[in-house]
């Protein structure tokens, strides 16, 4: 491993996300090498050719005194030097590439199916989620496989990036050093992108379609020993609960309510307390919000767009089975005064 001084706080946060896992130093500090190296060397070069110029066009008739043919010195100094440097960026290079491409024997493994335009993680106990649980401190490492198109996972914060790819399986891995799953517990705004508040950002990177842009993920990092909390929660869904209660498991634990609150606040998304039968402003005109508009806006989340909102939610296509995206739907209805909703799965 690199053990040189790291300089990369210098620009820390201008271009890049605070780094948040354990490979993240090594990506950065080459980075800021070999900027720092190119930005020393441009401005040498550049002094030396201006005052040059200077110097020789300022002599009459510009004619040179003594032209020298060779100087073994100088000519040894500027091969062997930059070389090395060359061989040295070369070393560090391979070496950091190597690490990221081997995951350790130990990585914890999760699956990741990625299509137009949403993204999959089904972790080993069966459960699929919309967002990227990992555990703290453990290494984890992704196998990755697309159903349609070429996509490309990247996490900033841990400076990873790889092509998700028809047909065959890629893999990336990382180990995240810090925990944000105290602002996902408050299940505030999690789908805010732009920021690594409240999860750190996943995007495609790979142009893919209508939807690319929307193609968004947070990753939740979870302290030691909670991940494994998470998980039987998630895991706990219940088909055979009430549908309104199997609603609001799909609410808590699928990445609904990350953006969209149940008490009426405002959210990335917009609230489900008492919307169920209101009319709404969208980009294509009115709409009322009923059962085929909730499902619309589940599936193809980009079709109408309400009025005041900026359209990041990713499609739940593929994601949610009939009945519970149905579920959905009976859990908004409960969240308005009036409407009737049914208390178990015989009265649907
Ligand atoms: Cu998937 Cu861009």
């Amino acid at each position: 491993m690199i053990s040189v001084p790291n300089f990369a706080p210098l620009l820390a946060g201008f271009w890049f996300r605070d780094a948040a896992s354990t490979g993240a130093a090594d990506v950065d500090w080459l980075y800021f090498f070999i900027l720092w190296l190119s930005v020393f060397f441009f401005f040498l070069i550049t002094a030396l050719t201006v005052a040059f110029v200077a110097r020789y066009y300022a002599r009459p008739g510009h004619a040179a005194e003594h032209t020298p043919h060779h100087n073994n010195a100088l000519e040894a100094a500027w091969s062997i030097f930059p070389g090395f440097l060359v061989v040295a960026i070369f070393y560090w290079g391979f070496t950091g590439y190597l690490d990221l491409r081997t995951p350790p024997e130990n990585a914890y493994e999760i699956r990741v199916v990625a299509k137009k335009w949403n993204w999959s993680f089904m972790y080993p106990n069966g459960v699929v989620d919309p967002n990227l649980h990992v555990p703290a401190d453990q290494p984890v490492k992704l196998v990755m496989s697309s159903d349609d198109v070429l996509h490309s996972l990247y996490i900033p914060a841990f400076r990873v990036k790889m092509d998700v790819v028809p047909g065959r399986y890629s893999t990336l891995w990382f180990e995240a050093t810090k925990p944000n799953d105290e602002s996902y517990d408050q299940a505030i705004d999690a789908t805010t992108t732009g920021s690594d508040e409240n999860g750190y950002d996943l995007f495609c990177t790979e142009y893919c379609g209508q939807g690319h842009s929307a193609m968004l993920a947070k990753v939740i990092v979870h302290k030691s020993g909670t991940f494994e909390t998470w998980l039987e929660d998630a895991a706990k869904i219940d088909p055979a609960s009430s549908p309104v209660e199997l609603g609001k498991d799909i609410w808590k634990y699928r990445g609904c309510a990350q953006c969209h609150s149940v008490d009426g606040a405002k959210g990335t998304g917009p609230t489900w307390k008492d919307t169920y039968g209101t009319e709404q402003a969208t980009d294509k005109g009115e709409v009322t919000v009923d059962e085929n508009y909730i499902r619309e806006s589940i599936l193809n989340p980009m079709a109408k767009i309400r009025d005041g909102y900026k359209g990041v939610m990713p499609s739940y296509q593929g994601q949610l089975k009939d009945a519970e995206i149905a579920s959905v739907i009976w859990y908004i209805k409960s969240l308005k005064e009036g409407e009737e909703v049914a208390a178990s799965w015989d009265e649907i």
